[in-house]
């Protein structure tokens, strides 16, 4: 059973997505921490529902520079985490965080990388990219976080199809639902070794 700790910002669809695939037996995994910055993040309320630990860290609980980066990479560690799972986490990933868990943190982007990333393509402004562009593909992309938003080395990528009658928000929610799949099947395939997070 590989140990896997979340950090989510807000919804928490697929960490929910993973935790239901924990439970029901699909993976091989459980889910044994989930940190937010965000103290009105559905994700909190969603792991609570689970019984799983949780915790909110954030410059107001911990002031300081490096502070909030320390308060995540302790309870991680604590946990026994062998992998951790950005679910829609908003922050970026400290080094401390980093250099506990190298090749050993993941994130899901909306988008086909490097098409549509980096600082403040989150969310819909991701999906309102794409409709501007004219793009007739967009997709989930699954990747190993460095210390560079969205850049870190590509694991998967599943591609959705753009139709014309597409609006950003038509396209975010099919897009969403390719996610949660993704993530869980990407997952199995690093926990049996299929896709490797070693370069
Ligand atoms: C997802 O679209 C994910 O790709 C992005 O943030 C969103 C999080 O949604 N990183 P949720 O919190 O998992 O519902």
């Amino acid at each position: 059973m590989m140990r896997l700790g979340f950090l989510a910002s807000g919804r928490g669809s697929n960490m929910q997505a993973i935790i239901d695939a924990c439970e029901s037996g699909r993976l091989p995994a459980r889910p044994v921490l989930v940190i937010s910055n965000n103290a009105d993040a559905i994700a909190l309320v969603r792991a609570a529902e689970h019984g799983l630990e949780t915790a909110i860290i954030n410059q107001t609980t911990h002031p300081g520079p490096g502070a909030c980066d320390g308060a995540i990479t302790q309870p991680m560690q604590d946990a026994g985490t062998e992998l951790v799972i950005l679910a829609g986490y908003m922050k970026k990933i400290g080094p401390q965080l980093l250099a506990a868990f190298p090749d050993r943190i993941i994130n899901i982007h909306p988008s086909l990388l490097p098409r549509h990333g980096g600082q403040g393509m989150y969310g819909m402004h991701v999906h309102n990219a794409v409709i501007a562009a004219g793009d007739d593909e967009t997709g989930v992309t699954i990747h190993l976080v460095n210390n560079e938003y969205d850049r870190g080395r590509i694991l998967a990528q599943h591609p959705v199809q753009v139709e014309p009658y597409d609006t950003a928000e038509t396209l975010a929610e099919r897009v969403l639902a390719v996610e949660h799949d993704f993530y869980v099947d990407v997952l199995g395939k690093i926990i049996s070794g299929d896709i490797s997070l070693q370069g």
